[in-house]
């Protein structure tokens, strides 16, 4: 193509060096962040949610993506379904709420009333001629896998969910998330780009520094490291994870619980990566005393020394699935400089607080794991703003995940504005 007829956005991407954090304008335009809502929130599958957040007919959940209000509704049939949340009249927010239960669902403006199924049944004053089936609420795509709940905002959503959902299901199937309910939401705003949040936590190459809480649970030789700048001691360390690893894995899938990698981080629309990782001290899960935070097991489990179940989805999810209890993280564009971080924590729908669990105890390490995140993000994101700002190189022994990610953004970006 012409150098004249290239689009700042394709100029920035043909500039972009393999290897390397993004040029500043990825992190700082608005230009570029109206084409991230655009083609990557936009057109792909996003993760918002679980089908706890609306365990009854009923009930209701909001989630924007950007400009887009979408109300996920579980029908009286069961089934959980999503609307733009956009009355069909004049336009009105129909639900303001973050949650809320409801028999039908009213718009306050002039009460034009729908149905769970989006059907308009209710309209007064608009003369005989009015078709009411012409108005009912406009439909979002969305998809439950094992009770994650993602939507898509495109007319025509990537096929390949299919595929991911054949694959991870039966990772996420053994720790029931249907079962649970949310024992707690923290929702941050991180003061930088979305995929600086994303990029950081892609990788681990920072955590024994800035994590004193999740490098508890967690085995530093998880991480990555390079072999030929460590001594004696520590490749012996490493060598002595790798075995844990690979005989951990071999119990667990003994047990019917698959636990061996999958890497689609870039090799798919919906990429996604997955493996269970075993978990230091008692091995059972992300707390400060390595125990379970919650004596009701997840699904079927009689033990929870099942290490810890990570799941990652691009654009703009990861998970961490525990023997006891479930953490789920979304990452939601707010402009160009500031990321939604939503994380909860669930638990078995029957355990009790105070009882089964205390609150503390089970949200301690991530809630400090992500102030410090939160913290690191912020630095990125003021040190992309500065004159003296360059790509940097990623880690080939810890930052390949952070690689596959800004491949995976660079790629769809492409995709949809050329190159
Ligand atoms: S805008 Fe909703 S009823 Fe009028
Ligand atoms: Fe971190």
């Amino acid at each position: 193509m012409l150098d004249v007829l290239t689009t700042p956005l394709q100029r920035l991407l043909r500039e972009r060096k393999p290897g390397h954090s993004l040029p500043a304008a990825f992190y700082l335009s608005p230009e570029v962040f109206e084409a991230d809502m655009e083609h990557i929130f936009g057109k792909h599958w996003i993760y918002v949610g679980v089908e706890p957040d609306v365990p009854e007919p009923g009930d209701v959940a909001v989630f924007d993506i950007g400009k887009a209000s979408i109300a996920v509704v579980r029908d009286e049939g069961g089934e959980v379904r999503a609307y733009h949340n956009v009355c069909r009249h004049r336009g009105a927010r129909l639900v303001e709420d973050e949650k809320t239960t409801v028999g039908n669902l009213v718009c306050r403006y002039h009460s034009w009333t729908y149905d769970l199924t989006g059907a308009l049944i209710h309209a007064d004053h608009m003369g005989p001629g009015f078709d009411r089936a012409c108005h009912g609420l406009k439909p979002v795509h969305i998809r439950s896998l094992e009770g994650l709940l993602f939507v898509c905002l495109a007319d025509e959503p990537p096929a390949d969910f299919d595929d991911m959902a054949r694959r991870l299901g039966p990772y996420l199937a053994p720790h029931n998330v249907r079962g649970t309910k949310v024992a707690f939401q923290s929702d941050i705003v991180e003061p930088g780009n979305w995929k600086l949040t994303m990029e950081n936590n892609r990788e681990c190459y920072h955590c024994g520094v800035n994590h004193p809480e999740l490098t508890v649970p967690l085995f530093a030789y998880g991480f990555g490291f390079a072999p030929e700048e460590m001594d004696e001691h520590d490749r012996a360390e490493a060598e002595r994870y790798g075995r844990l690893l690979t005989s951990r894995h071999a119990d667990w899938e003994a047990a019917g619980l698959p636990s061996r990698e999958i890497d689609e981080l870039d090799t798919m629309v919906t990429g996604f990566r997955t493996e269970r990782l075993p978990l230091d001290g008692e091995g059972e899960s992300h707390t400060l005393d390595t125990r379970a935070a919650c004596r009701k097991l997840l699904g079927d489990f009689t033990s929870a020394k099942l290490g810890g179940l990570s799941v990652w989805t691009q654009p703009n999810s990861w998970h961490h699935f525990l023997g006891d209890h479930i953490i789920t993280f979304s990452v939601l564009p707010l402009d160009a400089d500031r990321s939604l971080l939503r994380t909860k924590w669930l638990v078995r729908k029957d355990a009790v607080e105070g009882v089964d669990y205390d609150l503390a105890n089970l949200t301690g390490v991530w809630l400090a794991t992500n102030d410090q995140d939160s913290h690191l993000v912020g630095l990125c994101h003021k040190g992309a703003q500065s004159p003296g700002y360059e790509p940097g190189p990623y880690s080939p022994n810890t930052e390949m995940l952070v690689d596959k990610f800004v491949n995976w953004y660079a790629g769809r970006m492409a995709a949809h504005v050329g190159r």
